[in-house]
C-alpha cells in the first residue's frame, strides 16, 4: 500500500477547481446500460472506483472509452447479466448495475457486496424495491438473482432513504412502461443528477430531489450527452482544509447549495465563507477561532452529510472546546478516531458517538486509512500537525479524490506520495 507523507503548518491558499462527483458519476455509468446507443458524459473523475465501473460496464459487454474527462460508453453490446464477483467486492457500488442490467436483459446476478470497513451494508432495501416491481429475488448463498422480463410499475416505500436504493430502482422503474413511485426516497444532489440524465434518455422523473419520486418508464430509452454535478464531499474535504490551516481559498466548480450542513458550522467557529455565487466558494480562516462547543450529527440529505463527518472531526481538534459528533447513518463510521489519537488528538469514541476535545496541538505520526472519508480526515489532521504524519492506504483515499497531493501541493501544502 501506498503513503502520504505529509509536513503540517502550511496555510492552504489559492484556488482549485472541484472534479466531477464519484457519487453522481457511479450511477450514471451504471444507468447507461438502459440506452439504446452511446452516451457520452463530461466531467467524470478520474478514480480507481470509476476505473472499476469502467470494468464491470466491459465485462457485462459494454465498450467504454475515455479521453481526458470525457466517456463515451456504448451499451448495444451488452449480453451478459452476471456482475463478476471480484469487482462487485472491490467495490460495493457495482450493485448499481443490477437494475439498469435487469431493465435491459431481464435478468442480474451477483454475489453479495461485502459490508466494509463502516458498516454492514445490507442491499435488503434495494431487493424489496425489485421485487415491488414484479421481479423474482433469489437470495441466498451468499448470491443474488433477480429476474423478470415482464415487470411492472409499482408503489415502492423505502424503510430509509437509501441513496442505492433510490437510483437503482428509478434506474429499473425507467425502461418499466406506466408511473412507478418511491416514497421515502433519497434526496441527495446525486439522485437529481441521474435523474435529469434519465430524463434525456426519455424517461419522465418528477419529485428527484424530494422524498417522493415518480418515474414513468419507457420499454425504449435514446441516447444523451451529459456533465456530472461537481463533487460536493470532495468540496467539503477540501474547505476544511483551507479552514483548518487558517489558510484562504477560492473553489471553483463548487455548488454551494449541495452542502446546506457545512457552510453555517463553519461560520459558528469564526470561518468566513462567500457562498453568494452559485458556482463558487471562498473561504477565510480566522486567526483566532471562535471557542465554541460544536454538536452534529449526520443524517440523510439536506441534514449534514456522513461522507463529510470524519473530515469535519477532524476540523474540530482545532476549534477550542468540548465537541460531539454523532453518527447516525451508518454503524461503525468512527474508525478516524483512533488513528487521529495516535497523533495527540483528545478524542473518546463509541461506533456511533465522539466526544472531541479541541484546541490541542497534533503531532505528526505513522497512520493508517481505515476507509475512503477517514483518510481524508487523517490528511486534514496532518496538514494541521506539527512535524511529519505519513499516511498509510494511499490508494484508498485515492478511490475518491483525483490528484489529491498535486492539488494540494499547489494549495501551498508540503505532501508527497511514496
Ligand atoms: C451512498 O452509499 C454513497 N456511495 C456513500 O458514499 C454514502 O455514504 C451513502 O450513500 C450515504 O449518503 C455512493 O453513492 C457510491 P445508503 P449507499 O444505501 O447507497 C443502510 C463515499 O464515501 N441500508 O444510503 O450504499 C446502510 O447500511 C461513500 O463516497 C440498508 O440497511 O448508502 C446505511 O446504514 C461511502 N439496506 C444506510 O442505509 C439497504 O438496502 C445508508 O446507506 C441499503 C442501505
Amino acid at each position: 500500500m501506498g503513503e502520504f507523507v505529509v509536513r503540517g503548518g502550511r496555510r492552504l491558499e489559492g484556488t482549485v477547481r472541484v472534479n466531477g462527483a464519484k457519487n453522481a458519476a457511479l450511477p450514471i455509468m451504471a444507468a447507461s446500460i438502459l440506452a439504446q446507443g452511446p452516451v457520452v458524459l463530461h466531467d467524470v473523475p478520474d478514480l480507481r472506483d470509476v476505473a472499476v465501473m469502467t470494468d464491470v460496464l466491459k465485462a457485462v459487454g459494454a465498450t467504454v472509452k475515455r479521453s481526458g474527462a470525457d466517456m463515451t460508453i456504448d451499451p448495444r453490446g451488452i449480453n451478459q447479466h452476471v456482475v463478476p464477483a471480484h469487482l462487485m467486492q472491490e467495490m460495493r457500488a457495482s450493485i448499481f448495475v443490477m437494475g439498469p442490467l435487469l431493465a435491459r436483459l431481464g435478468r442480474a446476478e451477483a454475489v453479495q457486496p461485502g459490508g466494509c470497513a463502516i458498516g454492514d451494508r445490507p442491499i435488503d432495501l434495494h431487493l424489496y424495491g425489485f421485487r415491488a416491481l414484479g421481479a423474482d429475488v433469489q437470495d441466498g448463498g451468499g448470491r443474488t438473482v433477480i429476474a423478470g422480463k415482464n415487470l411492472s410499475p409499482g408503489e415502492i416505500h423505502l424503510a430509509f432513504p437509501s441513496v442505492g436504493a433510490t437510483e437503482n430502482l428509478m434506474m429499473a422503474a425507467s425502461r418499466i412502461p406506466g408511473e412507478t413511485r418511491i416514497r421515502n426516497a433519497a434526496m441527495e444532489p446525486e439522485i437529481v443528477d441521474l435523474a435529469q440524465f434519465l430524463e434525456k434518455l426519455g424517461a419522465v422523473v418528477r419529485g428527484a430531489g424530494t422524498s417522493d419520486i415518480r418515474i414513468v418508464g419507457q420499454e425504449w430509452l435514446g441516447t444523451c450527452e451529459h456533465t456530472i454535478i461537481p463533487d460536493r464531499i470532495e468540496a467539503a474535504t477540501l474547505a476544511l482544509g483551507v479552514a483548518a490551516t487558517g489558510g484562504h481559498a477560492v473553489l471553483e466548480n463548487c455548488l454551494p447549495d449541495h452542502l446546506p450542513g457545512l457552510w453555517g458550522r463553519l461560520r459558528d467557529v469564526g470561518v468566513r465563507v462567500a457562498t453568494e455565487d452559485a458556482e463558487r466558494v471562498e473561504i477565510w480562516a480566522p486567526a483566532q477561532y471562535r471557542p465554541a462547543p460544536v454538536s452534529v450529527h449526520t443524517s440523510p440529505y439536506p441534514g449534514f452529510a456522513t461522507d463529510m463527518q470524519p473530515q469535519f472531526l477532524a476540523f474540530l481538534l482545532k476549534i477550542p472546546g468540548v465537541h460531539v459528533v454523532s453518527e447516525r447513518v451508518f454503524e461503525n463510521r468512527l474508525g478516524h478516531s483512533r488513528e487521529l489519537r495516535r497523533m495527540g488528538a483528545q478524542i473518546v469514541a463509541d461506533q456511533r458517538v465522539a466526544l472531541i476535545y479541541g484546541g490541542r496541538p497534533l503531532v505528526g505520526s505513522v497512520v493508517a486509512a481505515p476507509d475512503l472519508r477517514a483518510g481524508a480526515a487523517l490528511v486534514i489532521a496532518a496538514l494541521m500537525a506539527e512535524g511529519e504524519t505519513i499516511i498509510k492506504g494511499r490508494e484508498i483515499i485515492e478511490r475518491g479524490y483525483q490528484q489529491l497531493a498535486e492539488r494540494l501541493s499547489l494549495l501551498g501544502a508540503d505532501i508527497g506520495v511514496r
